[in-house]
C-alpha cells in the first residue's frame, strides 16, 4: 500500500521548489539557443503563446493530480483513478513521467557538468578565437566529463536524500534568491557592455519565413520542458502542498517566473553576443562556444563575468536537478517503502549509468547513431524531451479532463468563476490533446523519418 506524502508546512515552499525546478538549463541554455536556431522573434512569440494556452492549463492539471492524489506520480494517479471509477492502467502516465525524469536526469547532469567545468575555464581567461577548439577538447575527454557530472549528480542526490524540508526546501530558500540576483546582474551587464537594442530586436522581431512545423514543435516542447511539465515533478511537489494553498494561483506564480527568466536569459545573452559581432545561431553550443568566446574577447573583465554567468547556470541547473530526482525517490519511498537514503542511492546510481552513456555519446560513442539520431546523448534527449514529455502531458490532460471531471473542485483549484473552470476543463479535454498529438506526430515524423508537411 502506498503511503501519503508528508507536506510542506508553509505556502512558499511549493512556490520556491516549483520555480527552482522550472528555472533551469531549459531557460538559460535551451531557450536562447532554440530561439537563435528558430529565427528569434517568431519562436519567442509562439513560445509565450503556448505557455499561456497549453502549458499553463496542463501545468495546473499535473499539480492538481499530485495535490488531490497526495502521493507520488504513480500512486496519485491510482488513487484518483479509483475515486473516479477509472481503470488503474492510467498509472502508466505516472510511470511514463518517472521514466522521462530518469532519462532527463541522465543527460541533464552531463550538461550541468560542462557548465561547472566552463566556470573554471572562463576564470582562467582564454585567448580570443580559442573557444571552439577548447569545446572540442573538453567534449573528447570522457574522464573529465565524468568527473564533473558526478560531482553535480551526487550533490543533488544528497539534497534529495535529506527530505522535502531539510533537503529541498532548505536548498531552494538559498538557491532561488541567488539565481534571481545573478540573472538581473547578467542582464545589467549585457545592457552596458553589449548592444541592448539589437538583442531586444532579435528577441521580438517577426520573420514569416521562419515558420515551419519544426518551429511549432520546438516552441511547445521547450515550453513544456521549461515548465517542468510531464515528468512527475509537479505531481510530486503538488502532493507536498499545504491543503489551503490553491493550485491556480501557485501555478500562475511559477509559470510567470519561469517565462520571465527565459526572456531575461535572452536579454542577457543576445545583447552580448550580437554586440561583440557573434551570430546567436550556434545551436546548443551557444552558451559554451559563443559565450566563452564573448568572455574571451572581454579580456580580464570576462574572467570575472564569465564565471558569474556559469555559476548562474549551475545554480539554476542544481535546483532543477533536485526536482528531477524527486519523482522517482518519492515513488520508491512511498510505493516500495524504502528509506529516502536508500531510494536516493538507487536513483542516483541508475542516473549515473545513464549519464555515462550520455558522456560516451560526446566522445567514444559519438558516431554510434540510433535510428535517425546521431548518438546516444541525442537519442536520450530526443526520447525524453520530444517523445515522452508530450505524450505524458497529453495523458495527464485527458485523464484530468475526461476522467476527473467530477473530481476537480473549485476549492482545490482556487477558481471560483464557473466559466473559467469550464474553460480549463475544455482545454484539457479537447484543445490540448488534439493540438499536442498533431504536433507530436508531425514532429516525430520529421525527426525520425524526415517526412515534412510544412
Ligand atoms: N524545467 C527545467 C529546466 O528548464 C528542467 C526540468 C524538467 C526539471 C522536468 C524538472 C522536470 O531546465
Amino acid at each position: 500500500m502506498a503511503s501519503q506524502s508528508s507536506q510542506w508546512n508553509n505556502n512558499t515552499a511549493f512556490l520556491l521548489a516549483a520555480t527552482g525546478s522550472a528555472v533551469g538549463l531549459g531557460n538559460i541554455w535551451g531557450f536562447p539557443y532554440k530561439a537563435g536556431e528558430n529565427g528569434g522573434g517568431l519562436f519567442v512569440l509562439l513560445y509565450i503563446f503556448f505557455v499561456i494556452t497549453l502549458g499553463f492549463p496542463v501545468f495546473m492539471a499535473e499539480v492538481f493530480i499530485g495535490k488531490k492524489g497526495k502521493s507520488n506520480p504513480v500512486s496519485s494517479i491510482e488513487t484518483l483513478a479509483k475515486k473516479s471509477k477509472s481503470s488503474s492502467k492510467w498509472s502508466i502516465v505516472g510511470y511514463g513521467g518517472i521514466l522521462a525524469s530518469l532519462i532527463i536526469a541522465g543527460y541533464y547532469a552531463v550538461i550541468a557538468g560542462f557548465v561547472i567545468n566552463y566556470g573554471f575555464i572562463s576564470a582562467t581567461g582564454l585567448e580570443a578565437g580559442a573557444a571552439a577548439a577548447v569545446y572540442e577538447a573538453e567534449k573528447a575527454n570522457f574522464w573529465e566529463m565524468t568527473f564533473w557530472f558526478s560531482l553535480f549528480l551526487f550533490a543533488s542526490g544528497f539534497v534529495v536524500a535529506n527530505g522535502i524540508d531539510k533537503g529541498i526546501d532548505k536548498a531552494m530558500r538559498f538557491l532561488l534568491p541567488m539565481l534571481f540576483v545573478l540573472v538581473i546582474a547578467m542582464v545589467g551587464y549585457g545592457a552596458v557592455a553589449g548592444d541592448f537594442s539589437s538583442g531586444l530586436n532579435y528577441l521580438f522581431s517577426w520573420k514569416a519565413e521562419d515558420f515551419s512545423a519544426g518551429t511549432i514543435q520546438a516552441a511547445i516542447g521547450q515550453a513544456f520542458f521549461s515548465m517542468s511539465i510531464g515528468m512527475g515533478t509537479l505531481m510530486a511537489f503538488g502532493s507536498y502542498m499545504p491543503s489551503n494553498q490553491k493550485v491556480s494561483k501557485a501555478s500562475a506564480v511559477v509559470v510567470t517566473a519561469d517565462t520571465g527568466v527565459a526572456l531575461l536569459a535572452g536579454l542577457a545573452i543576445f545583447p552580448l553576443a550580437l554586440g561583440l559581432g557573434f551570430s546567436p545561431n550556434a545551436g546548443d553550443t551557444l552558451v559554451f562556444v559563443t559565450m566563452t568566446e564573448v568572455f574571451a574577447q572581454l579580456g580580464s573583465v570576462g574572467q570575472f563575468v564569465g564565471p558569474l554567468f556559469y555559476f548562474l547556470l549551475a545554480v539554476a541547473a542544481f535546483s532543477s536537478m533536485i526536482s528531477i530526482l524527486e519523482p522517482s525517490v518519492a515513488y520508491l519511498t512511498q510505493k516500495h517503502s524504502m528509506t529516502r537514503a536508500k531510494a536516493s542511492t538507487y536513483v542516483v546510481a541508475f542516473c549515473f549509468l545513464l549519464s555515462l552513456i550520455s558522456v560516451a555519446g560526446h566522445n567514444v560513442w559519438s558516431t554510434v547513431s540510433i535510428g535517425a539520431l546521431d548518438n546516444p546523448f541525442e537519442a536520450m534527449k530526443y526520447f525524453a524531451d520530444d517523445f515522452l514529455l508530450l505524450l505524458v502531458g497529453t495523458g495527464m490532460s485527458i485523464f484530468v479532463g475526461w476522467r476527473l471531471e467530477k473530481v476537480v473542485d473549485a476549492d482545490t483549484m482556487g477558481i471560483n468563476n464557473k466559466n473559467l473552470m469550464s474553460l480549463w476543463v475544455f482545454v484539457l479535454k479537447v484543445i490540448s490533446p488534439i493540438f499536442l498529438m498533431v504536433i507530436w506526430t508531425l514532429g516525430n515524423l520529421q525527426i525520425l523519418f524526415d517526412i515534412r508537411f510544412f
